[in-house]
């Protein structure tokens, strides 16, 4: 399944981020809490050079709170680079999270005086991953929503927030990072990538078939079911039996079950159920490796 998101976008993506790079101190890369591998993009890494990086975990809300800590300790292993778990959403939030930029610009940028010379930040991400929610935030107004398309913009405004910050007033926007099928797949199931992209009952298919694996419990008491489905097929059915998804004649409207399934996961119904951990992705890269060695 390979995904062209952006096609033709990645050479000019990297061109513009390379030219604002002088002009930014701190890159703030916004992540899905439930998928922070698979919504990093590689890019920022490569160009952002010695640029400290704080990664925020968003929607942290909707992830598993241990393998969210686990993220963290993973990112933190890397030299320059600090994560934060948060929920863009919740109010209050950005005003601590501006009390966090600013000690970890002090920390990151060395012994500088942030009044004299405020640090220059840049908020960078995949597109949904809820980078307008936490500029409206941090800026305390509704700024201007961009599209999704990617990079930097040339109109570049600075916002002074408290403590010697200065963020710019447009994300720069870059491409989900599709390099696996899984990456594809849990990419659509958080709803990063938008539902025309991959056929959305394969993408419920391949939910259900994690949850039934690795979430058994909250399957079965979520749906009020008997006794845990053989398969993805019998648990899309069973859902659609049970939440009108039934048709004249028996037939089972698997299109309806898949809505309500994805809908249930993204809105939190299901719990907090991160769908990728630091063991799952290096395990991933180890086979990956093994194969291209072959
Ligand atoms: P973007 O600029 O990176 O493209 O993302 P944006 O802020 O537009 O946020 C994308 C969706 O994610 C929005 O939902 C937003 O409300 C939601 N979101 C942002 N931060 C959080 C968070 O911390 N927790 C949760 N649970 N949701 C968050 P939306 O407007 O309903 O869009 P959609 O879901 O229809 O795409």
């Amino acid at each position: 399944m390979a995904i062209q998101w952006y096609p033709g976008h990645m050479h000019k993506a990297r061109k513009k981020i390379n030219e604002a790079m002088p002009q930014i101190d701190i890159v703030i890369e916004v992540l899905d809490a439930r998928i922070p591998y698979s919504s990093e993009n590689p890019l920022i890494d490569q160009l952002r050079g010695k640029c400290p990086c704080i990664k925020l975990l968003n929607k942290s809300d909707l992830a598993d709170p241990a393998v969210t800590n686990a993220w963290r300790s993973y990112f933190e292993r890397e030299k320059g680079v600090k994560a934060i778990p948060i929920v863009a959403e919740k109010k209050g939030e950005a005003r601590q999270l501006i009390q966090k930029i600013a000690h970890i610009a002090k920390t990151m940028l060395g012994d500088r005086n942030l009044k004299l010379r405020p640090a220059r930040v840049m908020i960078m991400g995949i597109p949904n991953v809820g980078k307008s929610t936490l500029m409206n935030g941090l800026a305390g107004k509704v700024l201007a929503k961009v599209g999704n398309e990617p990079a930097v913009t040339k109109t570049q405004q600075r916002i002074r927030l408290a403590d010697g910050i200065l963020l710019s007033d447009t994300p720069g926007i870059l491409w989900p990072k599709v390099e696996d099928e899984d990456s594809g797949y849990r990419l659509a199931v958080t709803g990063a990538i938008k539902n025309t992209a991959i056929q959305f009952e394969d993408v419920a298919l391949y939910a259900a078939d994690v949850f039934l694996r690795e979430h058994p419990a909250v399957i079965v008491a979520r749906y009020k079911l008997k006794a845990l489905p053989k398969d993805d097929v019998a648990l899309l059915e069973e859902i659609g039996r049970r939440r009108g998804g039934l048709r004249p004649g028996g037939h089972i409207d698997l299109h309806k079950a898949s809505e309500v399934l994805l809908h249930d996961y993204r809105s939190g119904a299901l719990g907090r159920i991160s769908l990728e951990t630091p063991q799952i992705i290096e395990a991933a890269r180890a086979a990956q490796t093994a194969q291209d060695a072959e």
